[in-house]
């Protein structure tokens, strides 16, 4: 075999790792904007700061858009692209149940364009200003944001049933649904914890209350006063009414729900889930304990972040969110 010369193991090692970083999502880097536009970062949090001290259930608004966004076509904001005449819009699927903050992303998309234009992605900023309302509570960044993904030129309503899954879910399902994205077991649990804020509409569970298996049933794996406490609020047909995840939290980001989850009270099919495998209820037992909490939350919102970036030249840079170039 001939000897690779000094320069040609140089380029070799430099492909090779650019390909390793290609896939491990490591393009994406600490300040990306640090040059091109150092006051970013800044401008995201003050208004999304801003918003949130007036709007708390804008918090969880953003986390589950950033989810949605991240599950379908990757982390490349399109989810926040308006259908149009000849296109229907991830954003216009029957799964867009109470999605809502666009205007306030629109709002810092034109703050950035006017302090840098053409610079700051839309997927960036859904991703900061998701990691900003969640720290809002702490005044100060609960985990680290890498930056540099660039926003794709496709959103597709039919893309939805296929890549997020529904709150009927098994566990077989879930953990197959998050490995797909490259996800863990743990990433599952762990991220299933963003349930701690935010609401959910009665028919999202209800047939757990009134009809489980078909026979006018109630699940057995739901606590039954809180089985109780729900049939309270929603009737069997009602699909407007909203209750909050964490009974009695709904807008504080700690770990009710996981301790939630141990007493049976998971709002969902998905939620109780967790339950239902040793190694994932050992976590949610972990999880219990805040501090863990908070920590793993962090890495896994990092992880659920890097999902099929586009990076470099791919996609574009949007001037609005609502509307590729
Ligand atoms: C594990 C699979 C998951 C399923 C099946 C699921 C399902 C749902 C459903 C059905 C709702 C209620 C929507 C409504 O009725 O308006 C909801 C709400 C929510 N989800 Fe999930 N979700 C999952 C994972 C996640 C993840 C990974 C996050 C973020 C880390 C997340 C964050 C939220 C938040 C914050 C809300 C409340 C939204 C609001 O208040 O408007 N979910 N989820
Ligand atoms: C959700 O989709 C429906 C159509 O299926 C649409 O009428 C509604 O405006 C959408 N909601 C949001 C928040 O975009
Ligand atoms: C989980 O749900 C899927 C899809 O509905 C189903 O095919 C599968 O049999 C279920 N698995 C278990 C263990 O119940
Ligand atoms: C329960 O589900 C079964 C099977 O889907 C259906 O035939 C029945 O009408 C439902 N009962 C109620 C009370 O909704
Ligand atoms: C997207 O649709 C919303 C609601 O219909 C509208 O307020 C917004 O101006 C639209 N954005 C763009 C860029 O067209």
């Amino acid at each position: 075999m001939k000897k690779m010369t000094g320069s040609r193991v140089f380029v070799f090692l430099m492909v090779a790792t650019a390909l390793l970083s290609v896939c491990h999502g490591g393009v994406l880097r600490k300040k990306f904007y640090r040059k091109t536009c150092p006051s970013a970062e800044t401008i995201v949090q003050d208004i999304t700061w801003k918003r949130v001290a007036n709007n708390p259930e804008l918090v969880a608004k953003f986390l589950r858009m950033h989810f949605h966004d991240c599950f379908v076509r990757g982390c490349d904001a399109s989810i926040l692209i308006n259908s149009t005449a000849s296109n229907t819009a991830e954003k216009d699927s029957p799964a867009n149940l109470s999605l809502a903050g666009f205007e306030v992303l629109e709002e810092i998309k034109s703050a950035l364009e006017n302090a840098c234009p053409n610079t700051v992605s839309c997927a960036d900023i859904l991703t900061l200003a998701t990691r900003d309302a969640v720290s809002f509570q702490f005044k100060k960044p609960l985990w680290e944001v890498l930056t540099g993904r660039r926003d794709g030129r496709v959103s597709l309503a039919s893309d939805i049933p296929a890549n997020l899954p529904s709150p009927f879910s098994n566990f077989t399902t879930l953990k197959s649904g998050f490995s797909n994205k490259g996800l863990t077991v743990h990433d599952l649990v762990v991220l299933s914890g963003g349930h701690t804020i935010g609401l959910a509409h009665c028919n999202t569970f209800s047939p757990r209350l009134y009809n489980f298996t078909g026979k006018g049933d109630q699940d057995p794996s739901l606590d039954p006063s809180y089985a109780t406490f729900l049939k309270g609020i929603c009737s069997p047909t009602d699909s407007t009414t909203t209750v909050e995840m964490d009974q009695g939290s709904g807008t504080n980001f700690d770990s009710g729900y996981f301790t939630g989850l141990t007493k049976n009270k998971g709002l969902f099919v998905s939620d109780a889930a967790l339950l239902t495998n040793k190694g994932a209820r050992n976590i949610v037992n972990e999880l219990t304990i805040q501090a863990d909490f908070f920590t793993e939350f962090g890495q896994s919102m990092k992880r659920m972040g890097a999902i099929d970036v586009l990076t470099g030249t791919a996609g574009e840079i949007r001037k609005v969110c609502g509307k590729i170039n």
